[in-house]
């Protein structure tokens, strides 16, 4: 049922614009996204204001994703007419209530955010932890109360964010003596995080292991050949596991014929079944998604003007709410104004 958009929740999530967006972002996000464009009020943040974060060094790789993944949101069926894409850098009301909600936050409260502390590490910051880094966390509060979004559907390492969030909302409102912030929940998917190709850990771009929603029939075939099953099943007729084996992992996230899945996967765990046949039914299956989503690539990159047109319109409409949000927030909380 379609709801008017007075009264459709809203929902906002984002990603960082460091790279084009992949198989993983599509069963993780891209798929809800499109069917929750017509039940909610939707907004996708191009977050590169929270990418160059830890992309100090390379700020023409942020930018350049900018268009980039807004051309992935299209092609995969994000409908600007539903949903407002936006640009993070681009609203500065996000950047002031990031200033004000700082002064509500603690740096000790910063660093025991368990996925700051798991982004550290793996970024080999040591203790030269860009201070811009170590308080995204509070400008992912700016993004979403900005918007006074109550849904943001994320992987399950982002819940620590809105767990942060709501403490800034309850702060901010406790401060001000009324709820002028909503809280909001995660909406995580029921797929958990997509392993790459290699099988080892969740897809990324930077360990090589994704399938680009750009990729080329080529290169998805070749993803698919290269693809991490049972290393014991040499023989067709030995015995397989399904579990930790990245094609039947991706069959399960892909594959609509569940019943036909099943019965591949108990024919594979008896023996008798060989790689090289899973392996085809799956990219058939994969093929079959990447190939409308490549052609309205191309169809787009044919006219650049367009996705342009479609950030810049949807950046405008963002400001509109954004400032609201943050004349609403300085004033509740009893703060100067010139007018
Ligand atoms: N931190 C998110 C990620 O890495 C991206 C993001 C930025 C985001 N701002 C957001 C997600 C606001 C949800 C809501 O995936």
């Amino acid at each position: 049922m379609q709801h008017s958009s007075a009264t459709r929740r809203v929902i906002l999530t984002g990603d960082r614009t460091t790279g084009p967006l992949h198989l993983g972002h599509y069963v993780g996000s891209l798929k809800n996204r499109v069917t929750l464009q017509t039940t909610h009020q939707q907004y996708l943040l191009l977050a590169d204001a929270q990418a160059l974060t830890d992309n100090a060094h390379n700020p023409g790789r942020v930018r350049d994703h900018v268009l980039e993944i807004a051309t992935d949101y299209l092609a995969v069926g994000i409908d600007p007419s539903l949903t407002t894409i936006c640009v993070q850098s681009h609203l500065p009301a996000l950047a002031d209530l990031t200033l004000l909600y700082m002064n509500y936050v603690t740096v000790a409260r910063l660093e025991r955010n368990p996925t700051i502390k798991d982004e550290i590490q793996a970024r080999g910051f040591g203790r030269d932890i860009p201070a811009g880094f170590l308080c995204y966390p509070i400008a992912q509060a700016a993004d979403i109360t900005g918007f006074k979004a109550t849904i943001v559907p994320v992987g399950d390492d982002q819940a620590p964010m809105i767990e942060q969030t709501n403490e800034v909302v309850r702060r901010i409102n406790r401060q001000a003596g009324v709820d002028v912030l909503p809280e909001a929940r995660a909406l995580i998917p029921r797929i958990g995080r997509l392993p790459g190709i290699d099988g080892k850990g969740k897809m990324s771009k930077s360990q090589g292991n994704a399938i680009p929603l750009s990729a080329t029939v080529d290169e998805i075939r070749e993803s698919v050949r290269r693809m991490f099953t049972d290393p014991n099943h040499i023989k067709a007729s030995d015995p397989g596991r399904v579990e930790g084996n990245v094609v039947f992992t991706y069959l399960d996230a892909f594959d609509e014929d569940h019943v036909a899945v099943e019965d591949l996967k108990a024919r594979y765990i008896r023996g008798g079944l060989g790689d090289s046949l899973v392996k085809k039914r799956l990219e058939d299956v994969l093929q079959a998604l990447l190939a409308p989503i490549r052609d309205r690539r191309r169809a787009l990159a044919r006219d650049p003007g367009h996705v342009l047109q479609v950030v810049k319109r949807g950046t405008a409409r963002a400001r509109v709410i954004t400032d609201v949000t943050l004349r609403e927030v300085r004033t509740a909380l009893g703060l100067f104004t010139l007018n």
